[in-house]
């Protein structure tokens, strides 16, 4: 394993759009390494050094094998051949700079069309084709498996159960049956991967509740850790889960379980301790079940702070900024943006966002012509009926919005449906005058953080839900709730009259906390936690 960190520039040759869904800070967690400080490469390097030290004896003999649904990179056939394109998802932009680090195979659905064309007898591909770091495994799925068990249990059923944003989630048992039958698929995938060989195993979400156990049961010797990327939801609303049993037993068979934030851990502590049979230990956070352990702790998740910054000052962002102040500026005027980056998604506050713009320029019509909201929004899960009933909402919205305000000149929303690719995303951070996050409810959120590593130069502000995971660390954002759109609007006209130096200092300080909050840290503090679960056990 190298020891070094590689500047990855072929991250910027991948077409990706970032959800952009944390780090902890030195100050609140005195026992993390020195992350560094913005701007400085050497803490960068320091930061991966001490993850692949941890890694390397937490593993020692043992290989790392990550699994999630969502796949780092879908392969697509254009009409030059065929395409890398990173999908927008937290989990993928958090995860892959700690699977590049640490060389582990990484076992993921094959949802690409032309993901078949890459891969080996075994369904692997080295990622980046180029030079390759890491060993994706693809799993294929029939159709009816992807419905039941991704559509269905997972994403209509799960995602709306975990997210307090009041969208009532849906139950099939047949769902159910395929989120079964798919999860002892990647169980095999994963053996596959192990063979003979002793490894820890990293799962990633809410997809994949069951795999645990059925590992543990088949490779009591594996090491077996998972990550909840979503919230965990309090005992009263998880309790109408037709198969709470079988999920808590699911995911009582890892020996390490993390949530982004305290509360997610407690919320699963209680919703354990009324809903099986298991004895719970508070002052420790660990379940017992069987007489098997499991400790649960929280583990903010985060981006790779000095890899953003460094892709955003490349020259590539700097000529895709060009082209979008050229498209967007639309009258002679002084001009301002307003930007939203997201998978257009029910949780992400989307509409609140525009309502808020919306009761702004009524307040302000002195702004008509100065301020143009630009949302950057990539289509998703857009099989499952809430997703299209939101589509059409904002659609709507959107027409009602550009109607009223708009002038020959000037259009007030524009709304970018596409997957835009890694630079454009970028490139409309550095574009923002002000960047908005405004989600009903969320695990982390990295699109905030993702945009704050992109502001080297210091420039920006940046609107924030309370109810995101980041809201906790990210305290100089201008803290809002969603659903208040007379807050929303006064909070934007803030953002938009702040004197520059107190948008500097606020960023100053975020800059700060991500930094040395990095990805990194989150990858070394499950590793330790890992390791310490090793020791307990001689
Ligand atoms: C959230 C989930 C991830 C998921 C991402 C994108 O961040 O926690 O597991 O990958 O949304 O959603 P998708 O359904 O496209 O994978």
């Amino acid at each position: 394993m190298p020891t070094q960190r590689k500047r990855c520039t072929s991250m910027l040759e991948l077409d990706q759009v970032a959800e952009p869904d944390v780090g902890v800070t030195k100050r609140d967690h005195p026992d993390l390494p020195d992350g560094g400080v913005p701007g400085d490469t050497s803490s960068a390097i320091a930061s991966v050094q001490t993850l692949m030290e941890v890694v390397s004896k937490a593993a020692s003999t043992s290989k790392v094998v990550v699994v999630s649904n969502r796949e780092p990179v879908i392969h697509e056939l254009t009409a030059r051949g065929i395409k890398a394109v990173r999908p927008a998802s937290g989990l993928v932009t958090g995860l892959e700079p700690i699977v590049r680090a640490v060389h582990g195979t990484w076992v993921a659905h094959g949802s690409g069309p032309a993901d078949r064309h890459v891969v080996d007898n075994h369904d692997r591909v080295g990622v980046p084709s180029e030079h390759p770091e890491y060993v994706l495994r693809r799993v294929w799925l029939t159709r009816r498996e992807e419905d039941g068990y991704y559509y269905g249990l997972s994403n209509n059923a799960l995602w709306p159960l975990s997210h307090i944003a009041y969208t009532r989630p849906v139950f099939c048992r047949d769902d159910w049956e395929q989120y079964e039958a798919v999860n002892e698929k990647f169980c095999d995938a994963v053996l596959d991967e192990v063979g003979e060989d002793r490894a820890m195993v990293f799962i990633q979400d809410y997809h994949l509740g069951l795999l645990p156990r059925m590992l543990k049961n088949r490779r009591p010797d594996l090491t077996i850790a998972q990550f909840w990327h979503i919230p965990w939801p309090n005992r009263e609303a998880f309790r109408i889960f037709p198969w709470a049993e079988e999920l808590l037993d699911g995911l009582l068979g890892n020996d390490l379980l993390g949530f982004h934030v305290q509360y997610h851990c407690n919320n699963f502590l209680d919703t354990v301790d009324r809903g099986i049979e298991a004895k719970v230990d508070y002052e420790h956070f660990r379940v017992f079940r069987g007489g098997h352990p499991t400790t649960v702790r929280p583990f903010p998740i985060s981006v790779d702070f000095h890899q953003i910054e460094h892709d955003s000052d490349a020259s590539g962002v700097a000529c895709r900024l060009k082209e979008l102040q050229a498209e967007f500026a639309q009258t002679p005027l002084k001009q301002q943006f307003i930007v939203g980056v997201d998978r257009i998604d029910y949780t992400k506050g989307i509409l609140e966002r525009l309502r808020g713009f919306d009761l702004l320029l009524q307040r302000h019509p002195e702004l008509k012509g100065h301020v143009t909201f630009l949302n950057f929004s990539a289509p998703s899960r857009t099989h499952v009926e809430a997703y299209r009933e939101l589509n059409d909402k904002i659609d709507d919205l959107v027409d009602d919005i550009n109607w009223r305000h708009q002038t020959e000149q000037w259009v007030p929303v524009q709304f970018l449906r596409a997957h835009h690719d890694y630079s454009t995303v970028l490139a409309a951070y550095r574009l923002a005058d002000v960047l908005m996050v405004t989600s009903l409810h969320d695990g982390m959120n990295l699109v905030a953080k993702e945009f704050v590593a992109s502001r080297s130069d210091e420039l920006g502000s940046l609107i924030l839900s309370r109810y995101t995971g980041a809201a906790r660390e990210l305290k100089d954002a201008l803290l809002v709730n969603p659903y208040d759109t007379d807050g929303l609007a006064d909070r934007l006209n803030q953002a938009l009259t702040m004197p520059e130096s107190d948008r500097i200092q606020r960023m100053q300080r975020l800059r700060q906390v991500v930094a040395q909050g990095d990805i990194y840290h989150w990858g070394t503090r499950i590793f330790q936690e890992v390791l310490q679960l090793h020791r307990g056990g001689e």
